[in-house]
């Protein structure tokens, strides 16, 4: 079966010169999950951009499902769901209408457009929305009306930039299922995200783009193997500012009193007990941070920062790649 998505040496520089992807290589599989990683300004919505035919790349190829992008642009987009980063609709449009116009661009039959926009729009608990204007709708609303609209032709490959930027945490985790949901339905999904959590639990392989280059390309399970320590969150009694400052445990106190550090593998956690100890605190309560990806990312990213002699440094490179 041919993957989700090809992309081979993409190329873009913006007028004005900027080199906003430098030739990258990506490859995502069919009925994967798939996330998009990298800081502000690093190629992310770019990258997508030019798979959705909304930026024009400089050179190089796309193909999604087999199909390439400057041969037959009309297959790619039946194949292809976009939700992009930023809102696009017409603040005074009514739900139902913007679903029936989007159905209506992709040639859909009506009665099958009628069923699919309201299965979506139920599941996604917009459907006592559908006769209100966009205007009407809170910033998750108008969230997760793009994911109906992005849908609504049954595309194989769901993109979405940033589908859960400035949602609450509630409604985030309910996207989460939903999104979960029609992957084991058989869409491939590629997403962009700043929550580091969401691709933890989400996605099954990844992609860390930074200044216009893909710097890892792995599994999210060996890309956390590559961890070599582990952070932990202890609640204490007593008085943090007995212990030594040099401990080597890059210990720190949190807002809310309880104490974050780091062991490496190999490391003796009685060792931190014991320190613990002898500046009489008692430890009452000890979790692993959960949120170890995003420690990862940032030494990742910062590996990648241009050293002052011009030289950068690299992390070394993952086995795996796509599975
Ligand atoms: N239309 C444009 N003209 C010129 N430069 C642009 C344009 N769009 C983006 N860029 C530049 O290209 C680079 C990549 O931008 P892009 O929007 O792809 O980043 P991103 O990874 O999506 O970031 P974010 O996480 O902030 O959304 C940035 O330096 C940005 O300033
Ligand atoms: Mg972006």
């Amino acid at each position: 079966m041919t993957d989700a998505l090809e992309i081979r040496n993409l190329r873009k520089v913006y007028a004005g010169g900027f080199e906003a992807l430098k030739g990258i290589d990506l490859t995502v599989r069919r009925g994967d999950f798939f996330a998009l990683l990298g800081p502000n300004g690093a190629g992310k919505s770019t990258t997508l951009g030019i798979v959705s035919a909304l930026v024009n790349k400089t050179s190089g190829q796309v193909r999604v499902c087999g199909i390439d992008q400057d041969r037959d642009p009309e297959g790619v987009k039946r194949m292809l769901g976009v939700v992009p980063q930023e809102f696009n609709f017409n603040d005074f449009e009514k739900v139902h209408d913007i679903l029936i116009q989007q159905a209506g661009y992709y040639g859909m039959e009506k009665g099958l457009a009628r069923r699919n926009i309201e299965k979506y729009l139920r599941q996604l608990e917009l459907w006592d929305k559908r006769n209100d204007q966009v205007r009407m709708l809170s910033g998750g609303m108008k969230r997760r009306l793009m994911i109906v609209r992005g849908l609504i032709h049954e595309p194989e490959l769901l993109i979405l930039d940033e589908p859960t930027a400035g949602v609450d945490i509630e409604i985030r985790r309910s996207m989460w299922a939903f999104l979960e949901r029609i992957n084991r339905e058989g869409v491939t999904i590629i997403l962009t995200t700043h929550y580091l959590e969401e691709a933890e639990s989400l996605c099954r392989n990844i992609a860390i783009i930074n200044r216009g280059e893909i710097i890892t390309n792995t599994t999210v399970k060996e890309l956390l193997l590559q961890m070599d320590r582990s952070s932990f969150v202890a609640d204490i009694k007593g008085d943090f500012g007995r212990v030594p400052a040099d401990n080597p445990y890059l210990m720190q106190l949190r807002e809310d009193g309880s104490i974050q550090f780091q062991v490496h593998r190999g490391d003796n956690l009685n060792q931190v007990f014991e320190l613990f100890a002898r500046a009489g605190i008692e430890v009452v309560s000890l979790r692993p941070r959960t949120n170890r990806l995003e420690e990862l990312f940032v030494d990742i990213v910062q590996a990648d920062q241009p050293q002052p002699d011009g030289a950068v440094i690299r992390q070394p490179a993952v086995a795996g790649g796509n599975v």
